[in-house]
């Protein structure tokens, strides 16, 4: 991508609205506008940001053997009635009335639609285990929207639902969950820690929240800090095998949200070095709470004996959106964001220095030209500002490597490559560049 054909609207000043530093970068490096309160529009480099981030969590769950579907975000209000959820809702539903006055809401969550999808087909315990997702927008009429796509209105999220026979099966296909945010945060570069956490409006006794420490982050969080250096399962971990020594590794381990803390516990079991109180934010939550939709909503399946029981569900958030400010949060210094290579909206940027002089513009589109060929993501800086504002845009959007091509270098047959993770730098001929980025 051509700079000088991109659409990349860089904020000079900063905003005064923003309070933390994901939501300042955000506006500032040109990813997201404002539309209304919580409400955002994404332009292009922040949209190339939230695919990669769908992407990874969409096969994530793909791996774990959850199927992708996708559900409409208005619902019926008939539908919210049968599970007793319209009216306890309350004022975060955003309710709304079609040309022939039916009642319509924007969808906050899918439980109730999934089941209705479920029990119009499944009518045996053969058919199961069964994990069904998609990654859709929600609407929550939050009362305090705030800090950017962190706690947005309209928001991204990945909501996954899994029906079983009974709650031994429905703990495996919670295992599986479990395992599968391991691995999808920790390929975007984050370590989201699993706290025991309160289920609120989705019900259920047991679930957990995939937490991002941050000073910033809206949860009080408890921890015993060796809980950071537990390993996360490889690519090849079989789904189908026993997962509980893994879940078992991880919940051993005290981690908890202020709202179950258990501070006598806390203190007995870690010792004073190693307990840490600190904030963080909650990238996504896990839930099983067994038959509380499938009893109301009669999502019945014949067990084994022939007899039809109600199935017990579990379900399973990402905040697809909310990930980009969780991982700014992470991942920025004083110059702009330090995106993870999995997730940067473009990998390598090459600054042409001297816009105009034939040998750089000749090195710099040979450069692009090979590169993009290989199949890397490039954002080539064509434009006509002088090296300074090159440099400080770069970093600003935060893009991993960035490539400096100038006339002193080239005389001696050098660019420049600097790694934006931690600023270092070398000095190397082209054909090496090429060869240190691909392969
Ligand atoms: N208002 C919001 N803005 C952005 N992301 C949100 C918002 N509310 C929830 N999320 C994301 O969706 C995930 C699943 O939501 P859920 O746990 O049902 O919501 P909540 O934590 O608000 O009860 C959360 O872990 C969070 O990452
Ligand atoms: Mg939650």
């Amino acid at each position: 991508m051509r700079l000088s054909r991109f659409f990349l609207p860089i904020l000079k000043e900063n905003p005064k609205e923003a309070e933390i530093v994901s939501h300042r970068l955000m506006l500032r490096a040109g990813m997201i506008r404002q539309e209304a309160a919580g409400i955002y529009a994404w332009l292009p480099l922040g949209f190339r940001v939230l695919k990669k981030i769908e992407q990874i969590v969409r096969e994530e769950q793909d791996r774990s053997g959850a199927l992708e579907l996708l559900m409409p975000t208005l619902q019926l209000a008939d539908l919210w009635r049968e599970s007793g959820r319209y009216d306890a809702y309350g004022p975060e539903m955003l309710r709304i009335a079609d040309r022939h006055k039916r009642e319509l809401l924007y969808g906050p969550t899918n439980e109730e639609m999934i089941t209705e999808i479920f029990r119009a087909y499944v009518k045996s315990y053969k058919n199961l285990p069964l994990n069904l997702y998609h990654i859709q927008w929600k609407f929550r009429d939050e009362q305090r929207p705030r800090f950017g796509v962190m706690r947005g209105r309209e928001f991204l999220m990945k909501d996954a639902y899994s029906f079983d026979l009974n709650e031994a099966a429905a703990r495996v296909a919670y295992n599986k969950m479990f395992v599968a945010y391991l691995r999808t945060f920790a390929r975007m570069g984050l370590k989201a820690i699993p706290m025991r956490a309160e289920t609120g409006p989705i019900g259920g006794d047991l679930s957990h929240e995939f937490i991002v420490l941050a000073e910033t982050g809206e949860s009080g969080v408890f921890i015993n800090r060796d809980v950071l250096d537990l390993p996360v399962p490889g690519e090849d971990v079989d789904y189908n095998s026993d997962l509980t020594p893994i879940i078992k590794q991880w919940t051993s381990v005290y981690a908890a949200t202020e709202d179950v803390h258990d501070a006598a516990r806390f203190e007995q079991e870690v010792p004073a070095d190693k307990r840490v109180n600190t904030r963080g934010i909650e990238v996504g939550q896990i839930f099983y709470f067994g038959t509380k939709y499938s009893e109301p909503m009669k999502a019945m399946v014949a067990g084994p004996d022939g007899v039809d029981v109600p199935i017990h569900g579990g379900s399973y958030g990402v905040g697809v959106s909310r990930l980009l400010g969780a991982i700014i949060e992470a991942c920025h210094d004083d110059a702009g964001i330090k995106w993870p290579e999995a997730v940067a909206p473009f990998r390598v940027a090459i600054l042409n220095l001297k816009q105009g002089d034939a040998a750089v513009d000749g090195a710099c589109e040979k450069l692009y030209a090979e590169l993009t060929a290989k199949g890397v993501d490039v954002l080539y800086d064509d434009t006509d500002q002088r090296a300074g504002a090159k440099f400080a845009a770069a970093d600003l959007i935060g893009i991993p490597w960035q490539i400096m091509i100038g006339p002193k270098g080239l005389a001696d047959g050098k660019i420049e490559l600097k790694r934006r993770a931690d600023g270092s730098r070398e000095n190397l001929s082209p054909a090496d560049v090429v060869a240190r980025l691909v392969g």
